[in-house]
């Protein structure tokens, strides 16, 4: 199991050092919001750009904006290692995730909690990662959704039926025992972050969500 730290819950006003006590975790998860497709507006290109220079994470860059394929590039030349797009926000999934790859970025989509698994199982053989919002995106510190413990169990089943390669990564209301019932249900990689940045010993923290 992987983690994922999301930098919407850390301190904005001193991001690298924040960023410097999550490097045990194998992923950093950026959150990019447009203030149109979520209600929220967070960060863009110049910030993970910034941050590049300071971590050799993995950096997993979740876009929860309306025509992402308009800014694919600016991620990767920024420093985006994967990025992950909402199916609700374009018309040629497949398009998108093509794109992705000759650009040898790891593609991932997400769906939000309404959103059922059927609605991208067309694209499952091609994906990297397929992210299950476990609240509704666009902030942080939300109560987990049970619900979408159902749904990554019906990714797991499809995965192992297909012999897909995707990994599952949950994201929205992870917490200790949020985690396990994920990783039960099928999860590979958690995304956390109120959980994570709240805890002055993010070590620690960490630790409670791998055990
Ligand atoms: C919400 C974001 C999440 C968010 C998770 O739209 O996609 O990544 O940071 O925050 P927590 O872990 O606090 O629910
Ligand atoms: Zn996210």
């Amino acid at each position: 199991m992987k983690l994922a730290p999301s930098i919407l819950s850390a301190d904005f006003s001193k991001l690298s050092e924040d960023v410097k006590t999550v490097a045990r975790a194998e992923w950093l998860h950026i959150d990019v919001m447009d203030g149109h497709f979520v209600p929220n507006i967070s960060i863009g290109p110049l910030v993970v750009k910034a941050l590049r220079k300071h971590t050799k994470q993995v950096f997993d860059t979740h876009l929860m904006i309306s025509e992402p394929e308009k800014y694919i590039d600016a991620f990767i030349d920024a420093g985006s290692d994967q990025i992950t797009f909402h199916v609700e926000t374009v018309v040629d999934p497949l398009a998108l995730i093509t794109a992705l790859q000759k650009k040898k970025v790891k593609a991932g989509i997400s769906i939000k909690p309404a959103t059922p698994v059927k609605s991208i199982e067309p694209f499952l053989a091609q994906l990297d990662l397929v992210l299950v919002m476990s609240v509704e995106p666009g902030f942080g510190g939300q109560a987990f959704m049970p619900e979408s413990l159902d749904k990554i169990a019906e990714l797991s089943r499809l995965r192992k039926q297909h012999d897909y390669q995707f990994d599952i990564v949950v994201d929205g209301g992870i917490n200790e025992k949020t985690a396990k019932l994920c990783v039960a249900a099928g999860a590979d990689v958690l995304v956390a972050g109120s959980y994570i940045f709240k805890a002055k010993n993010r070590d620690y923290q960490m630790g409670l969500l791998r055990s």
